[in-house]
């Protein structure tokens, strides 16, 4: 069901579309409404539609007739080899990466590095990285960045958490000091686009960290806050330009800054960038960069609906791929889903709120679907007395800024969102996610539990799933298996329930037509939910504040297992060498599974947040 208020939920979007210079209405930064490959809904259409008449996204900017005859020659490929690479054999280098679990599509890829003094980088990024104090690159680095420096067009996908922003910022200083300086009036050179105003400010943070000591300037662009310093940034010259659409093209109509020596293009949340809503704003903003520019777009998902799309932009590019190559989430997470009813969620937040308690050091991101209820959720816990705030797109900018801060220093460890807090935020200590309303889309549900589990450290995250999300079943057992998790029995039926009323997996899918009715299950009730269960609950397992109940009982999550954090294999020099982050767990296989879960009759008999009812 798509409810007014909602935030960026796919189909309606009702809210707000910033496009341009025009406000119409938007919910978000996102401004989704008209779906490139879906029907939107009924609200959006008449919403959008109607205030869009004559008012395209960046309508007023012209189309740049390039002709590469007359540009400047551009360089792009800065990539040199160190000879330790160069020097590997074919088996070590397919070992390297069948172990790490690297699938690289195209033409002449270069090898991937092992070690950071590998990627040639100048001094100063080294200083930084050893400031950071990173002992390796994560797989998406190691084979991101040879690919990135040698100037190739790329698509990399990698678990969430893995370090794909600095995948993309280290090549953009090395890219930049290569190119000739700026003159007065020159835009940016490095333009990197994503999808919300608080990822788009932390990635300027890692460009600060890194960029600073090299003299590259950067700046960020975003709605919702003054356009004065940002223009005079703009206007006194920046090498990097890290920017939300709308805010980035209401420049580019106003003349503030132009894209003219903008050479390289990332597209951070890729897939979410090129979905509806920003794909006409993206292709704007892409009309206005030289055609022999350097492209990348990384995301941890792919869905298959975008990929078409997103080869208009790109050139004899590279597709790589860290793990699964089907729809996965960090196996770092352990994920509990709880077949409920509706009614039961809020009883079941508070008895989970109190399980699993939360301190500085333990925070927790519920998600839920609308605004309004976000409001109502986290008013009403911090009536129980929990310290929370909350983030949606009808904050203003300032609130949205100071619950951050509050979220990140740990003064509130709880944060109730909407799916705008759902992709690339990276907050320490984020031990737990609870979707208290399953996302409307399985790419989203990966985004939002890859919330916690990132750089070396596990989270759990926990769902409640009811008829309602019974569409979503199918796909969501595939991420479970994928990871090795536990697949709840009731879970399975409701895929069962939904094959048999037509709901295919991957129907109804964000690009799909997810019409009201999908939502709702077809009005069909599930006639099974909650029979016979004992409460409607699965056996998991879950950390709690006291007594790491789940761990010890189901000798799975035993320390070792996490402070190995390594799949990779033994007689490879570099697992011998080092503790390879962001590789997948193969240890959470079903195998691992709690010893007493059994499914069938233990449904019920102690449930995942240790009581039996709550
Ligand atoms: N080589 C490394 N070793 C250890 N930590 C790293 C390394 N590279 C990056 N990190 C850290 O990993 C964390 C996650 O990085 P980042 O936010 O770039 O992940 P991501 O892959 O973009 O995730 P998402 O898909 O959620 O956006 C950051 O705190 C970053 O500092
Ligand atoms: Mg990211």
């Amino acid at each position: 069901m798509f409810s007014r208020d909602r935030d960026q939920g796919r189909g309606r979007r009702g809210g707000i579309a910033k496009i341009g210079t025009n406000t119409i209405r938007s919910d978000t930064d996102s401004g989704r409404g008209v779906s490139r490959f879906g029907t939107p809904s009924r609200g959006s259409i008449n919403n959008i539609r109607g205030g869009l008449k004559g008012k395209q996204p960046g309508g007023g900017l012209k189309k740049v007739n390039w002709d590469l005859r007359t540009l400047e020659p551009l360089r792009k490929d800065f990539y040199i080899e160190h000879p330790a690479v160069r020097n590997r054999s074919n088996e070590e280098v397919n070992q390297f990466r069948e172990n790490a679990e690297i699938t690289v599509k195209g033409e002449n890829v270069p090898n991937p590095i092992q070690y950071f003094e590998e990627g040639n980088f100048p001094p100063y990024v080294m200083e930084g990285i050893r400031r950071e104090g990173y002992s390796q690159p994560t797989p998406i680095q190691a084979q991101g960045w040879p690919i990135a420096l040698s100037g190739r067009d790329l698509v990399a996908i990698a678990q969430t958490g893995s370090g794909k922003t600095l995948g993309y910022i280290l090549p953009a200083i090395v890219h930049i000091i290569h190119q000739p300086r700026l003159s007065l009036g020159d835009g940016p050179i490095a333009l990197i686009l994503a999808p919300t105003r608080e990822l788009a400010q932390q990635i300027q943070e890692v460009a600060n960290s890194f960029g600073e000591t090299a003299a590259v300037r950067n700046t960020c662009i975003f709605g919702g806050a003054p356009k004065g310093p940002q223009a005079h940034d703009l206007e006194r010259g920046i090498e990097i330009c890290i920017a939300t659409p709308g805010r980035l093209i209401d420049f580019l109509e106003k003349g503030t800054t132009n894209l003219c020596r903008c050479t390289y293009l990332v597209l951070d949340e890729a897939d979410r960038m090129l979905d509806m809503g920003f794909e006409p704003q993206i292709r704007k903003i892409i009309e206005q960069i030289r055609p022999d520019r350097q492209v990348l777009m990384w995301s941890a998902t792919w869905p298959k609906e975008v990929r078409a799309l997103a080869e208009d932009f790109l050139t004899d590019y590279v597709h790589l791929n860290i793990g699964s190559l089907t729809l996965s989430a960090n196996h770092n997470i352990t994920q509990i889903i709880d077949v409920c009813h509706e009614y039961e969620k809020d009883s079941k937040l508070y008895r989970l709120l109190q399980e699993i308690g939360t301190e500085k050091e333990n925070k927790t991101i519920i998600f839920v679907e609308t605004k309004r209820k976000v409001d109502d959720i986290t008013k009403n816990i911090r009536r129980e007395g929990w310290q929370a705030v909350s983030i949606h797109g009808d904050k203003n900018q300032q609130e949205r800024d100071h619950v951050l801060q509050e979220f990140r220093s740990g003064k509130a460890p709880i944060l109730v969102a909407t799916d705008v807090a759902a992709r690339g935020l990276d907050v320490d200590d984020v031990k737990y996610v609870i979707n208290f309303d399953y996302p409307s889309s399985s790419e989203d549900y990966i985004h939002r539990i890859g919330r916690t589990g990132r750089r070396r450290q596990t989270g759990t995250a926990y769902a409640f799933f009811t008829s309602h999300n019974m569409k979503h079943a199918g796909d969501l057992i595939e991420v479970l298996r994928e990871a090795g998790q536990n697949v709840n029995p009731r879970l399975s039926e409701m895929a069962e329930m939904a094959k048999a009323g037509n709901f295919s997996n991957r129907s109804g899918k964000r690009f799909g037509n997810s019409g009201g009715n999908t939502e709702r299950g077809n009005g069909r009730r599930s006639n099974n939910d909650g029979r016979g269960r004992g409460g409607g609950s699965i056996r998991g397992r879950g950390p709690s504040r006291s007594g790491n109940s789940y761990q010890s009982s189901s000798n799975v999550y035993s320390g070792s297992d996490y402070s190995t954090y390594s799949n990779m294999k033994q007689n490879t020099s570099l697992s011998q060498n080092t503790t390879y982050g962001y590789s997948t767990q193969r240890s959470y296989g079903q195998g691992s599974m709690p010893q007493n879960y059994g499914g069938g009759d233990n449904y019920g008999s102690g449930y995942p947040y240790r009581s039996t009812t709550y």
